[in-house]
Parts: C-alpha cells; structure tokens; sequence
C-alpha cells in the first residue's frame, strides 16, 4: 500500500487488540463479524465497511470517527516544514534495519550549532555522514528507548564523537562503551542554549521517554502519526502517559516519531484513534 503512515488500519486494530488483552475471537464476536473476517481486515485484503469500521473501534475502545479515516486512507498529517522555529532545527536521519525505516534525529541550536544525536537508527555511519555533510557538533547522545532499532551502534556513535550518553533510570541499558548518564520525567538536558525536557512515555519499553523543547518533541515509539508503538509492557501507561505529557501540549508542537512521518500535537488529537 502507498498509504504514508507508519501504521494502517490493520495494524491499529492488532495493537489496540493486543495491548487490552482482548482475543482474536472476542474482537471478532463482540463487532458481530467472523474471525476470517477480522484476520483479512488485518493484513488488508479485505476493506471493511464504515458500519464495520465503527463497530470495531466501539470494541476496542478506539475513535470511531478517527479510525475511519485512517481505514478509509483519507488522512495524512500535514508535512512540517524545516525552519519551524529560528531557534532550532531537527535533521531526520533515515535508515533501514532489515526492510523496515527507522528515524533517528539531529536536534540541533541554531545559535551554537551544537546537536543532540537523538536515537542511532542501528547505523552509526548515516548519522556521522550526516553530522560531517551538516557540519554540526554533537555533545551529546539521547536515546528514546533502547529496542535494536534506536540504539545499536551505539558504542560506535560514542567512540566517533566522545558524547555522554542519556537514557532513562527505567529502561533496559544497551551495549555502550561509558557509564550512562540516567534520566527521569522532569530532567534537563541543554543543548547549546536549548534547554530539552525528558518526560516519561512509557508502555512500548519500560523507561520510554520524550525529548522536548520548544515547540518540538521527539519520541521514539511511544506515538505514531495516527497510531502508537506496540505496548509490550503497558498499554494503560502508554496511552496515558502519552495523553498526559506530549498531547498536552500545545497544538502546534511538532512530534517526530521512530517510525514514520512528523506530526503535530493538533493533528493527533484530531486524527489519532487512540486518543
Ligand atoms: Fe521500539
């Protein structure tokens, strides 16, 4: 499918099933279709109907309205244009793990050209690439969560560019060459002269976090355009702590995930059937 999200239909109704716990055979009954039916809404090579659509959201405690939408393809987040905020700038840096994209970031201050490396992509050598072609100086390494994907590589990112390393007090450690530097909800970390606030976004991984400053936050896989990361640990957590700390905030905040492309706190709360 060409649809841009990172996640479709099918893959909105598998984590909402999984993450509360419902079975296949539950989902199934209770929005009054067949399990064959369910499986071939999930990988797509059955189109449901509006009535089903909303059935199906009503079941698994998602937005009707919303979720249509997304299952009808009919929305995509607006694209964030670079130079948002004269302060700042976000370089997404793309790679492949196997076949699937994963985002890392260069938040960078504008004033000093100083750069946080946000998240390793499992590819260290896209992101020195990118910091050289750019020209900015890294002086420190955050990372949104420590899955495979975001953070491989890391000992490599750490001997190229002698940055400290930050991840939070709660999530599992991955392989690195230093002592951490551990964070929780609340924390600061300065970037030249921005000043980056940590709040915890737990659910997908047990020490998730969001990096936030201004009007930009960068938050691994704890939301999606239009959908979240897989709720390994908690979906209630999930869900709430993404309500609570990143869709508080205000509308024009932009969001810059894992996995797939930038939104903003207002289209979420518009467009995010989770939420
Ligand atoms: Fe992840």
């Amino acid at each position: 499918m060409a649809y841009a999200l990172e996640d479709e239909f099918g893959d909105i109704i598998g984590k909402a099933k999984r993450g509360q716990g419902l079975s296949h055979s539950q989902v199934a009954g209770r929005a009054g279709i067949t399990e064959a039916q369910l499986s071939q809404m999930e990988n797509y090579t059955l189109k449901p109907t509006e009535d089903q659509v909303y059935k199906i959201a009503d079941v698994l405690n998602l937005d009707g309205p919303k979720l249509l939408d997304i299952a009808m393809e009919r929305w995509v987040p607006e694209p964030v244009q670079p130079g948002y905020d004269e302060a700042l700038e976000v370089v997404t840096v793309s790679a492949k793990v196997g076949d699937y994209p994963v985002n890392a970031y260069l938040l960078i201050c504008k004033q000093t050209n100083e750069a946080a490396i946000i998240d390793t992509a499992a590819n260290p050598d896209v992101i020195l690439r990118k910091v050289r072609e750019i020209g900015v100086k890294p002086t420190v390494i955050l990372l949104t969560h420590a899955h495979g994907d975001h953070a491989n590589g890391l000992p490599e990112l750490e001997k190229a560019t002698g940055c400290p390393t930050y991840i939070h007090e709660n999530e599992p450690k991955p392989r690195s060459t230093q002592q951490f530097r551990l964070l929780k909800h609340g924390d600061e970390v300065s970037i030249g002269k921005l000043k980056v606030k940590v709040l915890d976004t737990p659910g997908h991984t047990p020490g998730g976090c969001s990096f936030h400053t201004r009007s930009t936050v960068i938050v691994g896989d704890a939301i999606f355009a239009g959908s979240v990361g897989g709720a390994n640990i908690s979906y209630t957590d999930e869900i709430s702590s993404v309500g609570d700390h990143v869709l508080s905030l205000p509308d024009d905040v932009k969001i810059f995930p894992g996995h797939g492309p930038a939104t903003t706190v207002g289209e979420e709360k518009a467009h995010n059937p989770f939420f």
